[in-house]
């Protein structure tokens, strides 16, 4: 058991304070709303104002941290495919804006919507060595592919930040996973493009490929087979992707358990239907929403988790509920951030879409206009981005 003695201690996350009515956008789009709302299960897309970048997003996700939290965190470790700098780490500017102690190293990581996994993992073997210290991991992104384009429906914008450290609050990691690497061009973004290309068709079948393999090898590996799971939680490029995985891993099972398995997926889509995908946060954004929305989960009870980015790199692995779980989620207080986000037109949406900072040296200043915006880009200049804290 001292091995799984490490874990996830805090964890939340943030979402612009703008997004569009997928029946809206759909109207717009002249296709069947229920398209949107039921074929791609999604009810709301994030809109990320220019204000809010991949750095400004993770220190908004953070910002629960204490200062005895600062003082102990030894690693930023930023999971994103959304960077702002082929050089500079966005976790270097994370480490700075929350105060971080300065002997820390700060790092960012890449491989689609895998990363924070891997950060994770990379994370909780420093946190085993070192018991006392603490490893901040931030998923930051913004998916665009594009206005009217096939990908739209599914773009979204957010951030999870967890905090890891022993002995954790939320939940206990357990080290038994299984991985795997395969080439496939099925999503991938040019350096010299701001949106993503995507094979769609290939990519749900890459992700269910890999889901496959690697829950086979999981429980060749483990000896543990879904009865062991209470829920499992899966990354969610939209809603509808991550139920087709639920599906094939439930072939087979009791009737009794694909209920109990259905209702605890529906409690961990709940907030990526109303943000989108977040690429590299997704899959710790359905965990937030299943503590939160799941009724009937206890200490001791095993969570599956699958990751998945494109290119390909995926990964099954699973949490134990930690004794207090309970006590770090905030429901009432995630709601509520989600309800306090404006609702703004396709036009709106749109013109926001197109509003990027420049790339040509020249000067621009900004104001954070949502309250949500505790940190904000206040400006470029000289190629350079600010950032501030109101
Ligand atoms: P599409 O061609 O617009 O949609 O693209 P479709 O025709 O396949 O329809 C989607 C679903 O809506 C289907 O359901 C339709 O039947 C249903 P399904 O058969 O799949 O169950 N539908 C309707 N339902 C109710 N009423 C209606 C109606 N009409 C249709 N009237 C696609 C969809 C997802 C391919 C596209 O949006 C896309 O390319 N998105 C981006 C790629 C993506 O999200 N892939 C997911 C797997 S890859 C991944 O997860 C990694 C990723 O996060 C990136 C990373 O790792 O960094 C993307």
């Amino acid at each position: 058991m001292q091995n799984l003695a490490v874990g996830i201690d805090k964890m939340d996350f943030y979402a612009p304070g703008y997004f569009v009515d997928m029946a809206n956008l759909a109207q717009a789009r002249g296709v069947d709303p229920k398209k949107f709302n039921e074929g791609i299960g999604q009810d709301q897309m994030a809109v990320p104002p220019i204000t809010q970048d991949i750095v400004t997003m993770g220190a908004n996700a953070a910002d629960f941290l204490t200062e005895e939290d600062k003082a102990a965190i030894d690693m930023v470790l930023v999971g994103t495919e959304s960077g702002i700098d082929q050089s500079k780490s966005s976790a270097v500017y994370i480490h700075h804006l929350l105060g971080i102690q300065p002997f820390a190293r700060s790092v960012e990581l890449k491989e689609a919507c895998y990363s924070a996994t891997a950060a994770l993992h990379l994370g909780l073997d420093y946190v085993r060595t070192h018991p006392e210290r603490k490893v901040l991991v931030v998923a930051s992104d913004i998916a665009r592919y594009g206005l009217e384009t096939s990908g739209e429906a599914t773009q979204g914008a957010g951030a999870v930040a967890i905090l890891l450290a022993a002995n954790p609050r939320l939940a206990l990691v357990d080290p038994d996973s299984a991985f795997m690497t395969e080439d496939v061009m099925d999503f991938w973004r040019p350096n010299y493009t701001d949106k993503a290309m995507v094979d769609g068709k290939l990519s749900l079948r890459q992700y269910t490929h890999v889901l496959e393999q690697v829950w086979d090898k999981y429980q060749a590996e483990t000896g543990l087979t879904l009865d062991d799971f209470e829920a499992v939680c899966f990354h969610l490029p939209y809603t509808k992707m991550g139920l087709k995985g639920l599906r094939r891993l439930m072939k087979g099972a009791s009737d009794e358990k694909k209920d109990s398995l259905r209702t605890y997926f529906e409690a961990s889509e709940q907030y990526s239907r109303r943000i989108g995908n977040v690429y590299t946060g997704s899959l710790y954004l359905s965990l937030i929403s299943l503590l939160d929305q799941a009724e009937g989960l206890k200490a001791g009870d095993r969570i599956g988790m699958y990751s998945y980015g494109s290119g390909s790199v995926g990964e099954f692995f699973s949490l134990i509920l930690a004794d207090d779980f309970q006590a770090g989620q905030d429901k009432a207080a995630h709601e509520a951030f989600l309800d306090q986000r404006e609702e703004i037109s396709v036009d709106r949406y749109e013109a926001l879409f197109n509003d990027v900072l420049p790339t040509d040296g020249s000067e621009l200043t900004l104001t954070a206009e949502h309250p949500s915006e505790t940190y904000y880009v206040q400006g470029i200049a000289d190629h350079q981005r600010h950032y501030a804290k109101r």
